[in-house]
């Protein structure tokens, strides 16, 4: 296989540790959330220069508003302000940012953020950078069936022409190929409701590093570990 082959085209990232970051310097943990913005520049930095296509970032998953109200308000807050800071540098490096998840949830101020950080980056073509806000599979999945229910109910669909490729359609990521890489940082080794669906031949690293510690160098590592896995997908390598 040639080197080439070997860069994963689509890298996904559980961002954690940043609560623990926090707590181990005295920090309260929004002061964490502060601290993990800069390793996404970083993996945005490193991600291009391997040439990666896809980078998806689990940032806040539909279960995350159960945390304090002031952790989730300073997590909306971070996120308007990251994204109307980094914007600039996006367009430059040729990122497009697009979201999957539930946007609806949010407030108006932060879609309205949400939606001119995809409207200016749109059409970026180095990489494409997938921002999972208010996600998780099972809300997914269930948007999807309803989606699909909805067709078979008004005759558009016979529910027996329904294939993987019609849920592969309806899902939040039918634009996008299947993440060949999930990493996860902090040592938890889960994917907490993260691309159930699409993880299925997807391989797994979980790194002990804390999200706010990661840099360039451990992105380079996970291309290195990447590369160095056999991906079978059921069938006989020779
Ligand atoms: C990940 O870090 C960021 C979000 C879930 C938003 P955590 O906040 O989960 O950090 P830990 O797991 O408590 O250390
Ligand atoms: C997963 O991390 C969600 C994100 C990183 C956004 P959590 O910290 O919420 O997951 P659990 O609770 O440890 O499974
Ligand atoms: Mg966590």
């Amino acid at each position: 296989m040639s080197d080439q082959k070997r860069i994963p085209q689509h890298v996904a990232i559980i961002m954690d540790g940043n609560g623990r970051w926090a707590e181990r310097r005295g920090k309260e943990r929004y002061e964490g959330h502060i601290a993990g913005i800069e390793p996404v520049r970083s993996s945005l930095r490193a991600a291009v220069r391997h040439g990666v296509k896809y980078l998806t970032l689990y940032a806040f998953s539909t279960e995350n508003w159960g945390r304090p109200a002031a952790e989730v308000d300073a997590l909306m807050e971070l996120f308007c302000q990251s994204v109307v800071n980094e914007t600039p540098e996006l367009i430059r490096q040729g990122v497009e940012v697009r979201m999957i998840g539930d946007r609806s949830r949010f407030s108006e101020k932060v879609q309205q953020h949400l939606a001119r950080a995809e409207e200016q980056t749109a059409g970026g073509k180095a990489l494409t950078l997938i921002l999972a806000l208010n996600y998780s599979s099972r809300d997914e999945i269930t948007r999807a069936v309803k989606r699909i229910a909805g067709h078979v109910a008004d005759g558009t669909l016979a529910a027996g022409q329904i294939s993987e490729r019609t849920i592969c359609e309806s899902l939040d990521t039918a634009a996008y190929p299947d993440p060949d890489l999930i990493v996860r940082t902090s040592g938890e080794q889960r994917l907490s409701n993260f691309l159930l669906w699409q993880a299925s031949y997807a391989e797994l690293w979980f790194p002990e590093v804390l999200w706010p510690d990661f840099t360039e160098k451990d992105f380079d590592r996970a291309i290195e570990e990447y590369a160095r896995r056999d991906r079978r997908f059921g069938v006989l390598n020779k």
